[in-house]
């Protein structure tokens, strides 16, 4: 039995779908199943009540676990629970000492590391699922506001850290690794918000703004702290002269090319209608 917390989530849907494909039986874990529309194959439980037994590898959210790990990884070893696969962040493998999302990251991996059990760290860098904030402005048919236009980055599309996930969890490749994970091109924001426009069927717009006005503006966004707005805001100004790094790791492990923000875009073109 597979465990994959945060299973409603950008990545877990995914790869609930994906591991279900497989034919591997699969425990999702979701804080309201009443609403959590997952799979009828899927075993769901509750998040709070954790069921470990019969579990034999988990997939670890750090979204469901941003407060701490309790003693999740005890229990999990206790209950002979042989694998985990944490969604950690590529900002785990670059870590700057004033950077809270590392730090927070890489806490939690070490945790996992030196947990007794087998693990892989999937350090994924920007979401592609990102850019869903951006849906309540091209809904209304209002410019994207967002400061650095010039800067370029990686989008991953979420289907594609799942199906890494899936590899770590379905196979023994990926023990021990600590992949970093990409899309396949470098974008700018401005590109981003055209390709959503060509996907929706309309034009969009962007609008650069200042970093302090944006900044004012993620201050107000629930679980936004201070150190987590300033690191997200000095990675895109270091974006904006440093060339986008991708990285093959998607390719290799799944065999098959990273999806493009374009392809991100067609797929999500509902959420922005
Ligand atoms: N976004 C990025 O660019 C980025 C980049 C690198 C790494 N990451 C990592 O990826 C994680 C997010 O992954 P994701 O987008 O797949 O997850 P997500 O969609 O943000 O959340 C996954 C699920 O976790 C549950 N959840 C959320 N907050 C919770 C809480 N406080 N307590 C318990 N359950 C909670 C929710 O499920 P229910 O409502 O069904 O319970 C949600 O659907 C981040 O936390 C970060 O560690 C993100």
């Amino acid at each position: 039995m597979i465990l994959v917390t945060g299973a409603t989530g950008n990545v877990g849907r995914h790869l609930v779908g994906e591991l279900l494909g497989a034919g591997a039986p699969v425990r999702a874990l979701t804080r309201d199943p009443a609403t959590a529309h997952l799979p009828a194959d899927a075993e769901v439980a509750r998040t709070d009540e954790m069921p470990l037994d019969g579990v034999t590898s988990l997939f670890l959210n750090p979204a469901v676990f941003w407060n701490g790990l309790g003693d999740l990884l005890d229990r999990a070893r206790d209950a002979g629970v042989r694998r985990i696969v944490m969604l950690s962040s590529a900002a785990a493998a670059d870590p700057k000492p004033d950077n809270e999302l590392a730090g927070k990251h890489l806490r939690m991996e070490r945790a996992v590391e030196e947990s007794g059990l087998e693990w892989t760290l999937l350090r994924p860098g920007q979401f592609a699922s990102n850019a869903l904030g951006w849906r309540e402005d091209i809904r209304a048919g209002e410019p994207v506001r967002e400061p650095y236009a010039a800067a370029r980055d990686t989008p991953i599309h979420e289907r594609d850290i799942a199906a890494v996930a899936a590899r770590a969890l379905l196979t023994d490749d990926l023990v021990g690794a600590k992949p970093v994970l990409s899309g396949p091109e470098g974008i700018s924001q401005p590109e981003m918000v055209r390709l959503i426009g060509e996907a929706v069927g309309r034009p969009t717009r962007f609008e650069e703004i200042s970093p302090e006005e944006a900044r004012e503006r993620m201050l107000k966004m629930p679980y936004m702290r201070e150190g987590i707005v300033d690191v997200l805001l000095q990675l895109r100004k270091e974006a904006e002269h440093r060339p986008p790094e991708v990285s093959p790791e998607v390719e290799r492990i799944t065999g098959r090319p990273g999806r493009t923000f374009a392809e991100w875009a067609a797929d999500h073109a509902d959420d922005f209608r």
